[in-house]
């Protein structure tokens, strides 16, 4: 307005660009000012394990739904978990983006010397907070930055860690149908403004405790995993019911794989070292060996050579690449089975026809990994990361500082969309006094840009140059353009 009336309301580009400058400062401040105060454009992201999904179930009968989010999005051929391939330290795993040996949950059953305690995935011994606390789970850390979490059942949701729960969460229930926990994680992302949550996670038990009672190769298998891929149209469903389809970026992933084992693949370690000698920790495949005082080297030399089907390690000798040393909680001699066999102490232990723990590298140890969403890059095709490798992509889709990890997004980032949307803007603006100087700024270079302009457009008329003005102008208005995409 103020260059019409200087300029004597001749000039219609300078009249444009004096009405096209406030709407800068208004989307400074609607991007940044204390009203909007981030909620409504946080990018928002569920997260869903389907437990013990190998990755090549979604090829084995059809799995429409699955196949559309690969369409829509993305998938990985091969995503490496975290070793141990279990429950418990794979889904810490994926929210914190670090190895066991860092998080600290470094199996489903544990003993830590220190503590002189014991965590089993059977007792409440989970709800005690302090086996949890080498780490901070995602939902903490967008917590703290301003942002809310929902979760439904995930492995450690519903415990108290670093003094947080999640803003929404559902105490561990197996009888929970999937069905309602979908309904309550919608209901989480629906609710108003101030109070929808921003990042989601979402469990399921299955087709790990079928995979585990069947086996995988089981032809009923086939049914378990088409109910699955029914689920997951169920939950997408649900997310276009609620409007949330577009604007939800959502993962669906898994723990880890399964195993083929059989009845004739067996270790009895009763045969060769006496249990007086040492306690047993953890379960098949991968067993933690603990030593009674001074009996050490007997139970390492009984053992190391015993049985070809099974690795024995020193804990200083567990091979590299599995980053599984450094941790207390990691028993002094780790028995790792070979692919599909058992290791028990004798064969009265319970049998089963699937498993997982293996070898991280094992292909049959690898999870599905699908995604789609407004931050996804479509119909697109990776061959290979690791489980770590989702945190520090998370972190970006969310738009939050990651803490320290073992992930990499460079490794991950061409999963991204193409395109800069609003849900991949680079990061949430500090919540402290910074971004209320936004919009002043914004004004501020507006009402210098007019002025400029206003010189610059007299000085040209003066010079009969008027063709090289719409150059100019182009040019001038250029750093303010950038400036708005990288804030
Ligand atoms: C560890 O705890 C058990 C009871 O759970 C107790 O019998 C044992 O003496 C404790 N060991 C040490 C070293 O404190
Ligand atoms: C677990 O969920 C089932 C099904 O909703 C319910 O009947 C049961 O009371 C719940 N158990 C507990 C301990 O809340
Ligand atoms: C096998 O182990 C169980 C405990 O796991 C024990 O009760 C049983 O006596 C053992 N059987 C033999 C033959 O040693
Ligand atoms: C994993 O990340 C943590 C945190 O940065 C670090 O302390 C640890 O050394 C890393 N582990 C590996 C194997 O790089
Ligand atoms: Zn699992």
């Amino acid at each position: 307005m103020l260059g019409c009336f200087l300029g004597g309301g001749c000039c219609p580009l300078v009249c444009l660009l004096a009405l096209l400058l406030p709407l800068v400062s208004l989307s400074h401040l609607n991007q940044h000012g204390p009203r909007s105060d981030g909620a409504r454009d946080r990018p928002k992201l569920l997260l869903v394990s389907f437990d013990g999904f190998r990755w090549d179930y979604i090829d084995r009968v059809p799995t429409p739904n699955f196949h559309r989010i690969i369409y829509e999005g993305v998938t990985v051929e091969r995503v490496e978990s975290a070793y141990i391939t279990k429950t418990f330290p794979n889904h810490y795993s994926l929210v914190t983006g670090l190895y066991a040996e860092t998080h600290g949950i470094v199996a489903n059953e544990m003993y830590d010397p220190a503590l002189n305690r014991s965590f089993s995935m059977e007792t409440d011994s989970i709800y005690e907070s302090r086996w949890w606390e080498e780490a901070v789970p995602l939902w903490v850390t967008i917590q703290k930055a301003g942002g809310r979490s929902g979760a439904a059942m995930w492995p450690g949701s519903d415990v108290k860690i670093h003094g947080m729960f999640p803003n929404k969460y559902l105490p561990y229930n197996a009888s929970v149908s999937f069905e309602a926990r979908v309904e309550r994680i919608i209901e989480w992302f629906s609710a108003p403004k101030d109070a929808a949550v921003d990042f989601g996670v979402l469990y399921w038990e299955e087709p790990d405790e079928s995979g585990h009672n069947l086996g995988p190769q089981n032809s009923l298998m086939d049914v378990v995993i088409a109910g699955i891929d029914e689920k997951l149209g169920f939950l997408m469903n649900e997310l276009k019911k609620a409007g949330l389809y577009e604007k939800v970026n959502l993962i669906v992933t898994s723990d880890h794989g399964m195993a083929q084992l059989s009845p004739d693949k067996i270790i009895e370690l009763d045969e060769y070292v006496s249990r007086d000698l040492y306690t047993w920790v953890d379960k098949s495949p991968v067993v933690g060996i603990l030593p009674k005082e001074g009996k050490f080297d007997e139970v390492y030399s009984k053992l190391a050579d015993a049985n070809p089907n099974m690795m024995v390690y020193k804990k200083e000798d567990i091979p590299e690449h599995f980053h599984y040393q450094h941790n207390i909680r990691i028993m002094p001699i780790l028995i790792e089975s070979k692919e599909g066999w058992t290791v028990v102490q004798n064969r009265t232990a319970p049998f089963m026809l699937g498993n997982h723990g293996y070898d991280n590298t094992l292909r049959s140890m690898q999870p599905v990994f699908v995604a789609r969403g407004p931050a996804i890059r479509q119909n697109y095709v990776k061959t290979s990361m690791r489980s770590v490798d989702l945190y520090p992509l998370m972190c970006h889709i969310l738009a939050i500082p990651p803490l320290p990890n073992n992930g990499s997004l460079s490794n991950v980032q061409d999963l991204l969309s193409l395109e800069p949307t609003p849900s991949t803007a680079p990061s949430i603006p500090p919540r402290a006094n910074g971004y209320s100087y936004a919009p002043v700024v914004g004004s501020f270079i507006g009402v210098v840009m007019v002025l400029g302009f206003l010189m610059v457009y007299i000085r040209q008329v003066t010079l009969k140059q008027l063709p090289s003005l719409k150059h100019r102008s182009r040019e001038m208005s250029q750093p303010l353009l950038q400036e708005d995409l990288h804030l």
